[in-house]
């Protein structure tokens, strides 16, 4: 029966202290791993962003930010007053199609969003050559601030031609096409900038997260304790910042705690729960009604199970409507009862497990206490996700109940825009210092 079934999703969604430390454990080795010579699953990707911002960052920059779900360009200036900032910013959507398409379209199209924002914002006459940063949140292999290699798409792209190719030169080609006065002057991954961004306002700012349609982090490491970078002598005590792209963490599966975490896939894991019911336990939920659109991959997003969790009622009437709404299903009290279960264990697993990352992050750092700056649609948006995450942590680094937490997440300043500009900007300074 349905309460039966209801234990069964307990028994499989649960990630008890125990569990959690294990996992954490073995996150530390893994992320250990990936700064090896001989790497590991999590990529753990140098970023060449060598430190902190002071505060006496200055200049004009522009930031591109291709995120999962929007496409933004931001003119922001760093003004002579300590740490402030002026930013312009457009939001243009991200189409769907375009994350398949081809290689060509995509670059036409970010051409076009900046052009039009170059043409919004400037008279033609000032037209001085305008440093960019790329925030291009996607793992890249990079020799160079300024370029990089797409190691594998994630978070649902598959464009051709892209993989294993550096992708400023395209990027570069079509500027220049056009005639826009920009130069790339730094290739940024989303954590690494709402890490800099965050510090920059925060110096207790250690970490920066992404929990949006995926998941990752970035930390400061120092180079002596990167051993794949070893070979080009460089300080071992100068920082450096990696982008851990741990999304791929435990990765016998693709992105596998990626897939557990990350927007992009709670609705599926819910539908797929749902459709397994339907096939192998037949007769247990939704009896004589049309299940096809059920069927549909993708068919949910997390805004679905987001919304079944804030279901204010009692009956539960809105998580009704939703089904009938979305899937066209009319569910019973108990299946209802059983859906908003479902989504709960679901979001709060994505909640303990996305703290697992910043716990191992903690402990091969040593960092007793400190703030993580975290952007992204899960992390702002989903229910209890905050609490939840923020509950994990107790339980993994042992505080006492009447302990005030030590590891703090919270929201990030806006990470790909202004973080983009302190990078581009300290690039620009490591440039002119000859280093
Ligand atoms: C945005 C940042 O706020 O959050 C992006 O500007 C980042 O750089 C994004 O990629 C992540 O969230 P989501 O939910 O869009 O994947
Ligand atoms: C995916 C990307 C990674 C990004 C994260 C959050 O994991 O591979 O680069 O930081 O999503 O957007």
């Amino acid at each position: 029966n349905l309460l039966q079934q209801i234990k069964d999703f307990e028994d499989v969604f649960t990630v008890d202290r125990q569990l959690l430390k294990k996992i954490v454990a073995h996150f530390v080795k893994e992320l250990e791993k990936g700064l090896s010579v001989e790497g590991g699953n999590i990529p753990m990707n140098v970023t060449w962003v060598m430190g902190f911002p002071d505060g006496n960052e200055q200049g004009t920059f522009l930031a591109l930010d291709m995120g999962g779900t929007n496409l933004r360009v931001c003119e922001i200036t760093l003004t002579d007053k300590k740490g402030a900032f002026d930013i312009t910013q457009s939001k243009y959507r991200m189409p769907e199609e375009l994350k398949t398409g081809t290689a060509e379209e995509l670059w036409e199209y970010i051409a076009d969003c900046l052009q039009q924002f170059i043409e919004s914002h400037h008279e033609e006459e000032n037209l001085t050559k305008l440093p960019l940063g790329f925030t291009f949140s996607y793992p890249a292999t990079q020799e160079y601030i300024d370029h990089g290699i797409l190691q594998r798409w994630t978070k649902g792209f598959d464009i051709d031609g892209v993989e294993g190719q550096d992708v400023v030169p395209p990027l570069e080609a079509i500027l220049q096409k056009r005639g826009l006065p920009i130069k790339v002057a730094a290739l940024i991954n989303d954590t690494t900038g709402t890490m800099i961004a965050s510090a920059y306002t925060d110096p207790e700012m250690k970490i920066g997260c992404i929990f949006g349609t995926g998941v990752n982090a970035a930390y400061m490491e120092n180079v002596g304790s990167v051993p794949k970078i070893a070979h080009l002598n460089l300080d071992p005590e100068l920082p450096i910042a990696i982008n851990c792209e741990y999304g791929a963490f435990d990765n016998e599966r693709v992105q596998a705690f990626e897939k557990m975490t990350a927007g992009l896939y709670l609705g599926e894991i819910f539908r797929l729960a749902l459709v397994d019911l339907v096939d192998n336990k037949p007769g247990l939920i939704f009896n004589g009604q049309d299940v096809s659109k059920l069927r549909k991959p993708y068919i949910l997003d997390a805004s679905f199970l987001a919304k079944i969790e804030e279901d204010p009622y009692e009956n539960l009437s809105e998580t009704y409507d939703l089904f009938v709404r979305e899937l066209g299903i009319h569910p019973t009290e108990p299946e209802l009862e059983l859906s908003r279960r479902l989504a709960e264990l679901i979001g709060t697993r994505a909640a303990r497990l996305s703290a697992c990352g910043v716990a191992a992050i903690c402990t091969k750092k040593n960092i007793e206490s400190c703030h993580v700056g975290a952007d992204g649609s899960v992390f702002t948006k989903y229910p209890h996700f905050k609490a939840r995450g923020a509950q994990a942590l107790r339980e993994i680094l042992d505080w006492k109940p009447e302990e005030k937490d030590k590891v703090v997440i919270m929201a990030a300043e806006d990470g790909s825009g202004v973080g983009a500009a302190l990078i581009a900007a300290l690039t620009l300074k490591r440039v002119k210092a000859g280093n």
